[in-house]
């Protein structure tokens, strides 16, 4: 990238306000002063204005990544487990996952580059409803269902009211969807463990009014405009 372009990217000054500041000497890469307008800065290089280290502002970008099992919400993992940004490698920015799914969980993930969102998503205050569909083992009783949508213990925390329906009800186990306003770990399976039904399989399928829909596991979209807005404006 042209000097001039990677100081403007920065946001520190204008491509012509970043000319001069070049002409002037008050620009380094690598430590040497630079004053040849067109530089070149390559991978790597460390650029300097007036001795303070800039580098040029990522375009923001917005992924709904499908987690497939097997892998944690992390940008690296140092038991060498396999980690999502792995999934979106050809990506050409930093994203980072907005939020938690448990390893053995699957489906809808944000990911994205923009703190100040996933600051905000995340945000208790905030209170964006997740759904998730659980395979559970057993029968859930309609004592259990009330007790499930009005709030159970789940170790010394009761969890806020939710929605709980059922999809299907087989001999051994039910498909469930059951919504929450909260994000406490492992919140999902420890609820149903507390009414006594263990959850076999969890895939979240809605954050807010975003929905996973037809994105295979291990594969991603870009959120739509839409879709960003509806996030920037919770
Ligand atoms: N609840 C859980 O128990 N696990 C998840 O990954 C998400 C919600």
């Amino acid at each position: 990238m042209r000097l001039n372009k990677y100081i403007a990217d920065s946001g520190i000054a204008s491509r012509r306000k970043a000319d001069d500041l070049i002409a002037n000497g008050n620009v380094k890469i690598n430590g040497r002063t630079v004053t040849e307008m067109g530089c070149q800065v390559e991978d790597g290089d460390v650029v300097e204005v007036n001795g303070s280290v800039i580098r040029p502002e990522e375009e923001k970008v917005y992924l709904l990544l499908n987690k497939p099992l097997g892998y944690i919400t992390s940008v690296s993992d140092d038991r060498g487990r396999a980690v999502v940004t792995e999934l979106v490698s050809d990506i050409n920015a930093r994203v980072f996952p907005v939020g938690r799914l448990d390893y053995n969980t699957s489906g809808l993930l944000i990911m994205t580059n923009d703190g100040e969102l996933a600051y905000r998503v995340t945000h208790p205050k905030h209170e964006l409803t997740k759904t998730y569909r659980a395979r559970v083992s057993g029968v859930l009783s309609v004592k259990k269902l009330a007790k499930l949508r009005k709030g159970v213990d789940i170790g010394g925390y009761v969890t806020k009211p939710a929605r709980v329906e059922v999809v299907m009800q087989g001999e051994r186990s039910a498909v469930v969807e059951i919504t929450i306003h909260e994000g406490k770990n492992r919140q999902v399976r420890k609820m149903f463990a507390a009414v006594g039904n263990n959850v076999q399989e969890l895939e979240r399928i809605k954050i807010g009014r975003i929905m996973l829909g037809h994105t295979k596991p291990g594969h991603y979209r870009k959120l739509t405009k839409e879709e960003i807005e509806y996030l920037r404006g919770c």
